[in-house]
């Protein structure tokens, strides 16, 4: 049997997955694509896991679909393939928060597989680019519909039309990545993190990675409404009269959520 492509870990409340492919940069196989997703709904069953960490390896994150692979593939073969809609729609169904630690290059795909995450920590040696233009094609999993809200439009055409790429400090001003850490403390700054939003109330943290997200579907009028009667939902909940209850006891007492 072939080895896996990824690695899959669980501290505590938090499941982890890594990247590994080190051969090839962690490039997207079709293998490696399946593998994630299966992780992927492997953690969103569980409820003992409240937030997901998707990370590399010492090659970095991800150098993006793997040309290897890709280079044999007809046009026929490559539009009647579908994995990169699978591979969107697999995230579009985790609820859980998704924090992505990037290690090292992002590159093509896999700065579109970042981007897929819902917060993003960087080490300082990570890079984000689109190279696909200096192989005669274009991003092809988000690429140039995730870049423009994160970043704008000027950068992203920036990044898209040219092939450069921008640093881990350059993705933090320009709002792509929550924060840059020196690569050794990265992954433990994410876990922490991960660990505190995997302590608050399930549904409740569903619920508000649910609605930051329709900000991208929806106008402001109908994103305000969809947020309102989300927040409305929320006093349904036995964790929201623990938390108030929580907040107004004297003295007042840490909530336990259910
Ligand atoms: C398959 C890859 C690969 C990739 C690297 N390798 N990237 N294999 N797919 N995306 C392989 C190389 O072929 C090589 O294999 C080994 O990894 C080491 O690569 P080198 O180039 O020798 O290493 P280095 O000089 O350190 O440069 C590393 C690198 C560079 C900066 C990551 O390899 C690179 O630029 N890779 C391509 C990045 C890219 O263009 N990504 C966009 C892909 S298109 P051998 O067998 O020779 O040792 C895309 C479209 C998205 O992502 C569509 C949706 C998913």
């Amino acid at each position: 049997m072939s080895e896996s492509t990824i690695i899959v870990e669980r501290s505590e409340r938090v499941g982890v997955i890594r990247l590994n492919r080190p051969k090839a940069y962690n490039a997207l196989s079709g293998i490696l694509i399946n593998e994630l997703l299966d992780a992927l709904r492997s953690f969103e069953s569980d409820t003992n896991i409240g937030a997901i960490i998707l990370t590399g390896n010492d090659k970095g994150f991800c150098a993006g679909a793997d040309i290897k692979e890709q280079s044999e593939l007809s046009f026929v073969n490559a539009y009647n393939q579908d994995y990169l809609k699978n591979l969107n729609d697999g995230f579009f169904a985790v609820h859980k928060p998704i924090i992505g630690v990037i290690n090292g290059i992002a590159l093509g795909g896999g700065c579109e597989l970042a981007m897929m995450c819902d917060i993003l920590y960087a080490a300082e040696t990570a890079t984000f680019g689109q190279p696909e233009i200096t192989l005669g094609t274009i991003p092809g999993a988000g690429g140039t519909q995730r870049l423009i809200r994160a970043i704008g439009k000027s950068k992203a055409m920036h990044m898209i039309l040219t092939g450069e790429t921008i640093s881990a400090k350059e993705a933090e001003a320009a709002g792509l990545v929550a924060k840059v850490l020196p690569l050794e403390e990265v992954f433990s700054a994410a876990l922490k993190t991960a660990s505190k939003i995997a302590g608050f109330s399930a549904p409740v943290v569903a619920m508000a990675k649910e609605a930051v997200n329709e900000a991208e579907e929806l106008g402001l009028k109908n994103g305000l409404h969809f947020e309102s009667r989300l927040y409305h939902a929320t006093f349904g909940l036995e964790d929201h009269a623990e938390g108030f209850q929580a907040f107004l006891a004297k003295p007042k007492r840490t909530a336990q959520w259910k």
